[in-house]
């Protein structure tokens, strides 16, 4: 029986489409399409919650390890079972040719889908001993995008601290205008811009610093940039630049 699978793999911030031969479907990625040839139908792999990349009082004390426990165990795995939900009653839907609730499964996929996105970056955004400043390419794009790295971080910062409501500040590069952006996202989808890659992304959802901030999310914003890890900012931005 020969197999084939098509994986869509998240590469810092891209989608790239890979063909590989011979692999094993219990190896294939979450969240990859692949093709069985014998049935010629397309499946897909449910997304799954990625582990973090370091323990879970790793980032003390500049975030707790019982507000990581949370955030990561039950609000990221919130947004991969909703999408993976959302996406099983559109299969119905297709299936029933009943597309009456299609509006909410639309909102639901992107919901849940950029929440599980962000949320994959932001892990890996920060490490243990991160903070300081980039160097490098990534530290002279700021400087010819924002000026200077302090602007860029009082922009960023700002914007964290004014999102309305629950939401992200992005720091994301902007193809057409070869450029880094500094945007807001309410929810986790209102208010991106098409086309742009995040690099670095910034959770100002209360439930990413409420038990350790309460309401004082600038103390958040600003403890968040003691523990970034540039290296992963810098490959992103490498890679989205390629
Ligand atoms: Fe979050």
């Amino acid at each position: 029986m020969r197999r084939y699978w098509l994986a869509l793999l998240i590469v810092p911030g891209l989608l790239a489409i890979a063909g590989l031969p011979g692999v094993a479907p219990e190896r294939i990625p979450a969240g990859a399409a692949y093709a069985d040839t014998n049935s010629n139908e397309v499946k897909r792999m449910p997304l799954t919650l990625p582990d973090l990349p370091y323990p879970y009082d790793a980032l003390e004390p500049f975030l707790s390890a019982e507000t990581l426990h949370l955030h990561h165990d039950k609000h990221h795995q919130a947004y991969v079972n909703g999408y993976n939900e959302a996406e099983a009653k559109l299969k119905a839907a297709r299936e029933a040719g009943d597309f009456a609730a299609i509006r909410a499964l639309c909102d639901a996929l992107a919901f849940n889908y950029s929440g599980h996105l962000l949320h994959s970056i932001f892990w890996t955004n920060m490490k243990p001993g991160g903070g300081g400043e980039p160097s490098g390419d990534l530290a002279k794009q700021i400087a010819a995008d924002f000026g200077s790295f302090a602007t860029f971080k009082a922009e960023m910062i700002a914007a964290a601290n004014s999102v309305q409501g629950s939401g992200w500040a992005v720091l994301a590069w902007q193809p057409l205008g070869q450029q880094l952006v500094v945007l807001q996202a309410e929810k986790h989808q209102n208010l991106a811009e098409w086309g742009v890659t995040p690099v670095l992304v910034l959770d100002v959802w209360e439930h990413a610093y409420y038990l350790q901030y309460q309401n004082r999310r600038p103390d958040f914003t600003k403890a968040f940039f003691e523990v970034v890890n540039w290296d992963d900012v810098a490959q992103r931005l490498a890679a989205t630049q390629e």
